[in-house]
């Protein structure tokens, strides 16, 4: 039995919080075991490996560490929370998986694409997510919600070029799979966002029933 693996993309401030709620209790109401989880984190290891990616410090991080400490998380959280919740059947619905390394260390970051690829291999195997929805938004309206909730972490510490590549390698990943993901315009208003959601709804339960 295999289930259902959903994840969520986007820049900082684009309402998946919100929204993974949102989704999360219509397909618990429809019946469906969803697991709700998040990257970098998604359990205690994997929970405090993302307290290092994400708390400024006075030593800088290199690039390569950062990539490679997502990766340790990922391994963590796939090992005891997402492979196991497939094998029962489970719709996964993850706050950023592995399209965030390719927006954030290889767009913003600039890492090579192939070596991001390389690791992805060899993490996840031939896993992949089913769907990826991407809330996507002007750069300047992201950054406008992020700062207005306050302290900022490390990477929304970041400046407006990187997130215009975070926000371009998305864009770019989800033109060239349109089978796998699917962009929702997250600068509209929560109602309207959630309409799209409502439309989505009705495909996620039949990829769910397909198998
Ligand atoms: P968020 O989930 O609260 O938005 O914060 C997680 C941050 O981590 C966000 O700025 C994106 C970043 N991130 C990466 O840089 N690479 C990754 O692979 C993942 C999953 C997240």
């Amino acid at each position: 039995m295999s289930g259902l693996f959903i994840t969520l993309e986007g820049p900082e401030g684009a309402g998946k919080t919100t929204n993974r709620e949102y989704l999360a209790e219509h397909l618990r109401r429809a019946g469906l075991d969803v697991v709700l989880t998040r990257e970098p984190g998604g359990t205690p290891l994997a929970e405090r490996i993302r307290e290092l990616l994400l708390t400024p410090s006075d030593e800088p991080m290199h690039a390569d560490t950062e990539l490679l400490l997502v990766f340790a998380a990922r391994a963590q959280h796939l090992a005891q929370v997402i492979r196991p919740a497939l094998a029962r059947g489970a719709v996964v619905l993850c706050d950023r998986f592995t399209d965030a390394t390719y927006a954030y260390q290889g767009g913003g970051r600039g890492l090579s694409l192939p070596r991001i690829g390389a690791l992805e291999d060899f993490v996840q195997g031939t896993l992949r997510p089913d769907l990826t929805l991407v809330f996507d938004l002007p750069v300047e309206i992201g950054l406008a919600r992020a700062t207005a909730r306050g302290r900022l972490d490390r990477f929304e510490q970041e400046g407006r070029a990187f997130f215009d590549a975070v926000r371009n390698t998305y864009l770019q990943r989800a033109a060239a799979e349109p089978q796998r993901y699917r962009l929702v315009d997250a600068a509209q208003s929560l109602e309207q966002v959630q309409r799209s959601l409502d439309a989505l709804l009705p495909q996620v339960l039949e990829m769910n029933a397909r198998g």
